[in-house]
């Protein structure tokens, strides 16, 4: 054996020991994977390939010259999910915490840079301390870097965070610039100050899972799109997410065949929407009904329940569900609903993946909380995320479009090209009760027997816009269904769409209303 044969040995082994044994055993038993067994989770077998597996970082402060390990704290490489090609980076916890050096953040750019010259997804997989901080402001520099690279490839390649432990400080935001944030219970935790910090300014007492734990960033922020039990969950969630994707914008999603027949009726479809509107019911049982083999892949499914998002398959097409949700605060749309699904609405649309749109929303959320939040500049995000929407938009009505809501939830008029109403669908202002309040309000004064008025100017109402004809008459409404054939109809008008194309006038980009 040669002696430079030998000194490789010896390098790469050093580099698959990462931090040593001690470290190694530290991390097991805080019940995680390493950064190296994380890769064979996440990959097909055999087909990663290690890049930068040598490299050391540059530091002479602190005594850094004399601790070098070859990689530095971060494996990164290329390998396959489902036979298509992906980029990974795993930050190492057991090497100077996993803690980030400026050849670290050369490594990560390295691949990302591949990866959208390629077109392939990159995920992170992150376990960190942060800024390395003997290295001071190359340290930072290299954090920019990343967040830099993260911007040029938004909208090019899919880009996937798993959060396996801490991420704190500036680290926060390479992920939070990233498409999906996966979490794990109790061993992940992401903040911008740690609880010491907010303990120190504001005086109140948090802990680290408190503060920016899974469930936290999963119900309450909206940080986390998934919330997962364990590192094996986690990982198997990021590859099946990447099934419904394509690897990067310029291709259309893996098309899956199916066994489940497109013409398929359920006559299941037609009890789901209660007689009485004011009864709610669960929109994903109407998804359930009418998706490939009854699959709903939820996303944040925790946060902001009011509103359902999702990816799922039609006839074997990748597709992306919107819905209102009428078992959370009747479906109104609020400042949280707004943001998750305008967020979702401009992925989707970035990636080629058809937007299904199921509406029964009887307006935005009232409340000076609202106003003083910003519901106005919200709620346009979502408007603004359709309008410019350019993939196949189908809406369906199910029960009630009221007011401007109507007109966000992918209304023919905002740009949606198929819109279907079912016939227990209100499409109106606003809600009876509430108009014939405004509208009659001297009529009802003066009345004898005012609720009897009411009552009978209510049944009127509803005659005249309580239902979908006047909108068909219209043509904002393309076709009133039998809720049976739902499936075959969002199919059939999801083929008819397949080659949709829509010139946008030239533009830098357009101003969304942050
Ligand atoms: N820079 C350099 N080394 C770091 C580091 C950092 N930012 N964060 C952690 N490390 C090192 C520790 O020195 C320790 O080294 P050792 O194994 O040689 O003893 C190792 O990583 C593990 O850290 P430890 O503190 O023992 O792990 P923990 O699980 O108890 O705590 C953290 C983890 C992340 C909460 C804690 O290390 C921490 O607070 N780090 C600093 C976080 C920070 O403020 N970063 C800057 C924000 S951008």
């Amino acid at each position: 054996m040669t002696d430079n044969v030998k000194r490789l040995q010896e390098l790469n082994a050093q580099a698959e020991m990462g931090g040593g044994e001690a470290r190694i055993k530290r991390q097991h038993d805080a019940g995680k994977y390493t950064a190296r067994e994380r890769i064979d989770l996440l990959l097909d077998p055999g087909t990663f390939v290690e890049l930068d597996k040598l490299k050391t970082h540059r530091c002479a402060d602190f005594g850094m010259e004399k601790k070098k390990i070859p990689g530095d704290g971060v494996v990164t490489g290329y390998g396959k999910v489902d036979g298509r090609t992906v980029y990974v980076f795993s930050q190492d916890f057991t090497v100077f915490g996993g803690s980030l050096s400026g050849a670290y953040a050369e490594k990560i750019c390295k691949i990302m840079d591949l990866a959208t010259k390629v077109g392939a997804p990159v995920i992170g997989l992150n376990d960190s301390g942060g800024a390395r901080i003997q290295e001071g402001v190359q340290s930072l520099a290299g954090y920019a870097d990343i967040f830099h690279q993260n911007v040029r490839a938004s909208g090019v390649v899919p880009q996937l965070s798993a959060i396996l432990g801490p991420c704190a400080g500036g680290a926060v935001y390479s992920p939070a610039i990233t498409d999906f944030i996966f979490m794990v219970q109790d061993t992940s935790y992401m903040f911008i100050t740690g609880p010491e910090v907010v303990k120190t300014v504001t005086s109140q007492e948090v802990t680290k899972q408190e503060l920016g734990g899974a469930r936290i960033h999963s119900e309450k922020s909206g940080v986390s799109h998934f919330e997962c039990a364990t590192e094996d969950e986690c990982i198997a969630r990021v590859r099946e997410l990447l099934s419904f994707l394509p690897s990067n914008n310029a291709e259309d999603p893996p098309f899956v065949p199916t066994d489940d027949d497109v013409n398929r009726r359920d006559a299941k479809l037609n009890d789901i929407v209660p007689a009485n509107p004011s009864k709610p019911y669960d929109m994903t049982e109407i998804i359930g009904a009418v998706v490939d083999d009854g699959y709903f892949f939820e996303v944040q499914a925790e946060y902001a329940r009011n509103i359902v998002i999702g990816f799922a398959r039609l006839g074997g097409h990748s597709v992306g569900i919107v819905g209102n949700q009428p078992n959370a605060l009747a479906g109104c749309l609020d400042i949280d609903a707004s943001l998750k699904a305008a967020r979702f609405v401009r992925f989707c649309d970035s990636f080629n993946i058809p937007i299904i749109t199921l509406v029964d929303v009887p307006g935005f959320l009232p409340g000076v909380d609202q106003e003083y939040g910003g519901i106005i500049k919200h709620g346009a995000k979502l408007l603004y995320a359709y309008s410019e929407a350019t993939v196949p938009l189908i809406t369906l009505i199910t029960r009630k479009a009221y007011g401007g809501a109507y007109d966000v939830m992918a209304s023919k008029h905002i740009g949606a090209d198929i819109n279907l109403a079912y016939p227990t669908a209100e499409i109106a202002v606003m809600g009876p009760a509430g108009a014939i309040d405004i509208v009659f309000r001297n009529e009802l004064a003066e009345a004898d027997d005012a609720v009897a008025k009411k009552d009978e100017l209510v049944e009127e109402y509803r005659k005249t816009f309580a239902n979908p004809f006047k909108a068909a008459e219209l043509g904002y409404i393309d076709e009133i269904i039998d809720p049976i054939d739902t499936r075959p109809r969002l199919i059939g008008s999801l083929e008819m769409l397949q080659n949709k194309r829509i010139d946008s006038l030239p533009k830098k980009h357009g101003n969304i209303p942050l």
